[in-house]
């Protein structure tokens, strides 16, 4: 689909790069379609029951942040949505490896994914790193954009909370500018070091730990209003 039919400005490059491993190939036919998040609205309270919170990331790459989360916080439902079929493979191994039951997977456009939640009923959102989208000719396909500012601030509920982590600079503030200019949402940040330094829930993501952005990762915590 050409980007001038599809309903939503691309944000992502490519959805499949090298050969997907035989065995992960075997989990998109048989884990996947078990763990996909419903296609229709859906009430995410109802995918698992005694989930005390939910929580969704955006763009969890290879899994890796999803996954440890997951296994440190069993009673809460992990949403996870990545369209970059080599990610959602490796997920897939970890969730398989690791036996995580509270991992729901959206293999396509996360906004694809918030459209169909109800209001209020995400506790935590995490975006981490996502695709730069450094030249400006290309800014408007950067995940952050009031549109997904006012998605996440519909589905998170009060006292729920957005993290936002990048290495470039220009997105940071981009991000920044997009969220205090938001009456949804209060940056949490205090000192300089709580945007400096991971905060001591974080898992170090596979593209966080490439360094391939022009200033070291910030974390912007924000809390919805
Ligand atoms: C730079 S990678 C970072 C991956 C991971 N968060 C990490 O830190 O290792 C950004 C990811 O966001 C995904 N992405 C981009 N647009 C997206 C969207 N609309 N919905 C879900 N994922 C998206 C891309 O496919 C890519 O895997």
């Amino acid at each position: 689909m050409s980007d001038a039919e599809h309903p939503l400005m691309r944000s992502y490059g490519r959805i499949k790069s090298r050969p997907i491993k035989p065995r992960q190939a075997a989990l998109l036919d048989s884990l996947l379609p078990a763990i996909r998040v419903p296609q229709a609205p859906f009430d995410p309270r109802a995918l698992m029951p005694a989930a005390r919170e939910v929580w969704v990331e955006i763009g969890f790459g290879g899994g890796e942040h999803m996954a440890a989360q997951a296994a440190r916080n069993p009673d809460v439902l992990i949403l996870g949505a990545e369209p970059f079929q080599n990610g959602v493979a490796s997920a897939l191994r970890h969730i398989d490896e690791q036996g995580l039951s509270n991992v729901r997977i959206e293999d396509g456009d996360a906004r694809a994914m918030l459209a169909r939640l109800p209001d209020a009923g995400v506790k935590r959102v995490f975006i981490l790193f996502p695709d730069p989208w450094p030249k400006l000719r290309h800014h408007k396909r950067r995940l952050i954009q009031a549109e997904t500012v006012a998605e996440l601030a519909r589905v998170l509920r009060p006292g729920g909370r957005l993290r936002f982590a990048s290495d470039w600079a220009d997105y940071v503030d981009w991000t920044l500018e997009r969220l205090t200019a938001s009456p949804d949402f209060r940056w949490t940040a205090e000192r300089a070091d709580d945007w400096r330094r991971p905060p001591s829930d974080h898992v170090t993501t596979r593209y966080e730990e490439k360094r391939l952005g022009d200033c070291p990762p910030a974390f912007l915590d924000f809390v919805r209003i």
